[in-house]
């Protein structure tokens, strides 16, 4: 028996030296270690033995199992490495391919148009300052001009936040001119402002109105200040955004917080004033409501308005970024696709 061990163990690790493959060494495992082995038969086989040479059998037979088990295992991990190794020679590196890209963020285009509107005003001497998004009633409407019932309010469709409508009601703001009460009854005469923001307006979502848009508001107030100098600094404006050889009209338009008040329109950059589908065939494309403060509205603010006078306007951001860029529909701004906001 313990002859037959011998034998055993030198086939066994001559084979094992061969073994040259993972599955070569699994065959090697089945036959010398596996349950129908012959070592694992002489083990199961000691019962029958008489008590010395189970000993002496046995001792040896578990030896040889354990000697055999720690042979496969070694033999287990130069294989692996070795396949490692083989596969590190056979890669190899193409140093010609070119480096991979690191995509490059940029501005929203509603904000690159903003930064460019902000640029214009503030050459004039405007300061830029921005305001709350969640207004009062009292700011929105009341002290622009536009007490409770007044028609005008059909003009801005309202996202209220209090159920309770009264001047304190909280609203998600409809314009930027709110920030005009807040600008005069913070600060005094003379006063530029422009305020950038975020406006609400309920309302069903189309091509051309979004429940969520910008606007850019502004405000000068000073001694003597003329609706020459609100036209003069519109046109500016125009020319800033538009280019020099782009047409700017002035004509008079209503809103309850200015008086008189108007609307500034560029002639249609598609045909040039001839007439299209852009233009609705009108030549001209408004784009910002303005006029001369109300007087009302100053004294509300504690500004005399026998001493002081104050022009105002407000544009819509998408507005403008869609006529100047040809997009055919608001609602591609905020969808989040990187087609659409990629060519900006
Ligand atoms: N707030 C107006 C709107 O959202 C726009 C506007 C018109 C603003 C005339 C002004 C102004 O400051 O004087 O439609």
């Amino acid at each position: 028996m313990l002859e037959e061990l011998e034998r055993l163990e030198a086939g066994a690790r001559d084979e094992l030296a061969r073994a040259g493959s993972t599955a070569e060494l699994e065959a090697w495992r089945v036959k010398y270690l596996g349950k129908k082995s012959t070592l694992t038969g002489a083990l199961r086989s000691l019962a029958s033995l008489s008590p010395e040479e189970r000993r002496t059998v046995g001792a040896r037979a578990n030896a040889l199992k354990d000697a055999l088990q720690s042979s496969y295992a070694e033999k287990q991990e130069t294989l692996s490495l070795s396949s490692i190794d083989k596969s590190l020679l056979s890669a190899s590196v193409d140093v010609t391919l070119p480096g991979r890209p690191t995509p490059c963020g940029r501005l929203h285009p509603i904000t690159q148009v903003f930064q460019e509107i902000c640029a214009v005003f503030a050459r004039m001497g405007f300061q830029v300052i921005e305001g709350p998004e969640v207004e009062r009633d009292y700011y929105n409407f009341e002290a622009l001009n536009i007490p409770q019932d007044h028609p005008a309010r059909d003009m801005f469709a309202t996202l209220w936040l209090d159920t309770e409508q009264d001047r304190d009601a909280r609203l998600l703001r409809t314009h930027t001119s709110p920030m005009q009460v807040r600008l005069m009854e913070k600060h005094k005469p003379p006063l530029r402002f422009i305020v950038p923001g975020r406006t609400y307006r309920y309302e069903a979502t189309d091509a051309t109105h979004d429940w969520m848009f910008h606007q850019v508001e502004g405000l000068a107030v000073d001694t003597d200040i003329t609706l020459r100098d609100l036209k003069e600094t519109l046109f500016e404006f125009c020319r800033g955004i538009f280019g020099r050889d782009t047409g700017a009209r002035f004509r008079c338009d209503y809103f309850p917080f200015v008086e008189p008040g108007g609307e500034v329109a560029i002639e249609c950059f598609q045909c040039k004033g001839a007439g299209c589908r852009l233009c609705k065939g009108s030549g001209w494309l408004e784009i910002l409501g303005c006029g001369m403060v109300h007087p009302n509205v100053l004294s509300r603010c504690g500004i005399d308005p026998t001493v002081y006078s104050g022009f105002a306007f407000g544009m819509g951001v998408e507005r403008i970024t869609i006529l100047r860029h040809g997009v055919d529909d608001i609602r591609h701004f905020y969808s989040g696709d990187f087609r659409f906001l990629r060519q900006f």
